[in-house]
């Protein structure tokens, strides 16, 4: 599969590591990460298909988080980069993950599975998100699912900037992207029991405040995983990486299991 992800990538030396966004966000998210690890890896954070400045392909109308794994695959292939990578996702780039796992396992040298879940959505969930993705083509804005998600992706007390980032990040894809990308939310499948028998060594990071993906249904399903360190951050909500990016970082250099 040819690629066209659009991505960025810092960092002259050391081991792979890839950056996957959430729902409904881009490699923005990760900014601060980004810099970071720059200094010691290979860093490559692309824009998902459908989100951010990477378009859906010609004729797409869905996506499934397979789908997603398949094109971070093409990403990596058309780099020529073919060593195991280190994988953070964060919330769906964590969806994303176990897909990786499931299809790519050789390709994985290490997970980091931030503010994520393992189950599937409720059938009430998935109506709720095809509605919520119909809405957003009619309307042609994002506004209908910053209005349903920005209360439980931020905590009611945030830096200003953040909550802008966060707009600005759900107005740079299409509606056509996000429809597409709702779809992959809701369709993603269980993989509760994958995870005993997931090898690959893991940092699992969640967050006191998570309102999507609690500390302790994160503790319960990281406790499964025989290769897994578990992490709270504490007075944090779901998106750990730009809420608190300096205790993030030292959390993954502490914990990282490279
Ligand atoms: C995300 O942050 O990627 C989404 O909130 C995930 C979800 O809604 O399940």
């Amino acid at each position: 599969m040819s690629t066209t992800l659009q991505y960025v990538r810092q960092g002259q030396a050391g081991p792979v590591f890839l950056f996957v966004h959430g729902f409904p966000l881009n490699h923005d998210q990760w900014q601060s990460q980004i810099s970071e690890f720059a200094k010691t890896h290979r860093v490559i954070a692309p824009d998902l298909r459908g989100l951010g400045t990477t378009p859906l392909r010609p004729g797409q109308t869905k996506l499934t988080t397979e789908d997603h794994a398949d094109e971070l695959i093409a990403l990596l292939d058309s780099l020529q980069i073919r060593e195991p990578i280190i994988f953070a996702g964060l919330s769906m780039g964590g969806y994303i993950a176990w897909q990786m796992v499931r299809k790519y396992p050789e390709r994985l040298r290490a997970l980091i599975l931030c503010n994520t879940r393992v189950v599937n959505d409720t059938s009430e969930q998935a109506a709720a998100r095809f509605q919520l993705a119909e809405k957003t083509l009619q309307t042609r804005s994002p506004q209908a699912i910053l209005d349903v998600m920005l209360p439980k992706l931020l905590p009611p007390v945030v830096n200003p900037a953040i909550v802008d980032a966060v707009k600005q990040m759900a107005h740079q894809a299409t509606p056509e992207g996000l429809y597409a990308n709702l779809h992959a939310l809701a369709t993603r499948p269980n993989v509760t029991s994958m995870l005993p028998g997931i090898q690959i060594p893991s940092l699992v990071i969640s967050s006191e405040f998570d309102t999507i993906s609690s500390p302790a249904e994160m503790g319960q399903w990281a406790a499964t995983m025989p290769k897994a360190k578990f992490v709270s951050l504490p007075g944090v909500g779901h998106i750990t990486s730009m809420e608190a990016p300096q205790l993030f970082n030292q959390v993954v250099r502490e914990n990282a299991p490279w």
